[in-house]
């Protein structure tokens, strides 16, 4: 790997691409290859097991790719499968992952206080996040709820209509994320849901996206290991597991254009 090598980076399926376009637009320079695996979404109500299999296989096709980092743009992923990533991969590339740079910033900004966690079963269910953020500083109060409604309501273009609102509210008012001062979006999809989950804190609450967190510890992980690309000569490449319309309209949403979808099913 060296420089100009591209960046991988993975999820289930569209969510990742609210981190990969923090990541364009802070690393311009830098070619983005891109697998959603569609065919498998989601991957919340999955096994450990499940996950970490489909895992190793995207692996594989982005080491194939030459990918000089592996950013897990998925906290169910990231959950289940980092250190066994890690592992597989070995030195033949970095890997970064959604949870602990949030980790980072909740614990630099919120000691002695208070916080919630929302995100899907696997994420909440592996207990990652309490597990982190206590290790670090045990004056962190969290409560975590499982929101497994929101990923196909948010994959089905679902974000702003009167079905989806009552969804969020119904969860936003659990008494879990009673009395927080910061809620951490744990899934890479609920940035799209952003402004609706905002509206329900009147005080202020903050609501933590990782996108813009996590683009920014990528910066400094290839800064540190002197991997910044300069120039990019490549365009990014899209790679999915199934083509499916919801996924090309997000790619629209996020990139302003119709981007071409290459199909890669990881078995055949
Ligand atoms: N966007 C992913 C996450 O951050 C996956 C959601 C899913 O496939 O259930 O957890």
């Amino acid at each position: 790997m060296n420089s100009s090598s591209p960046i991988g980076i993975f999820d289930s399926g569209m969510g990742g691409l609210t981190v990969a376009h923090a990541v364009s637009h802070l690393l311009p320079d830098e070619q983005l290859i891109y697998f959603g695996d569609s065919a498998h979404l989601p991957y919340g109500d999955k096994s450990a097991a499940t996950i970490q299999a489909y895992s190793i296989k995207i692996c594989d096709v982005l080491l194939e790719k030459g990918c000089k980092v592996i950013l897990i743009a998925c906290n169910s992923a990231s959950a289940a499968a980092y250190e066994l990533i890690k592992a597989y991969v070995g030195s033949k590339a970095l890997v970064i992952n959604v949870i602990d740079p949030v980790v980072a910033y909740v614990v630099s900004k919120y000691a002695q206080q208070r916080i919630g966690l929302i995100g899907t079963k696997q994420t909440v269910g592996s207990g990652v996040y309490e597990y982190q953020i206590k290790v670090k500083d045990a004056s962190i109060e969290i409560g975590s709820l499982a929101t497994p409604l929101l990923v196909p309501m948010i994959e089905e273009g679902f974000h702003s209509n009167e079905i989806s609102e009552a969804i969020i509210e119904e969860y936003l008012k659990s008494d879990k994320l009673d009395d927080i001062k910061a809620l951490i979006l744990g899934c890479t999809h609920y940035p799209l849901i952003k402004k609706q989950v905002g509206k329900f804190y009147t005080q202020d609450t903050e609501v933590i996206d990782s996108s813009e967190i996590v683009a920014a510890a990528l910066y400094q992980l290839l800064e540190k290991n002197n991997l910044l690309a300069h120039k990019r000569s490549l365009p990014n490449e899209f790679l999915v597991s199934d083509i499916t319309p919801s996924f090309e309209a997000a790619t629209v949403l996020f990139f302003g254009v119709k981007v071409p979808l290459t199909l890669h099913k990881l078995w055949e």
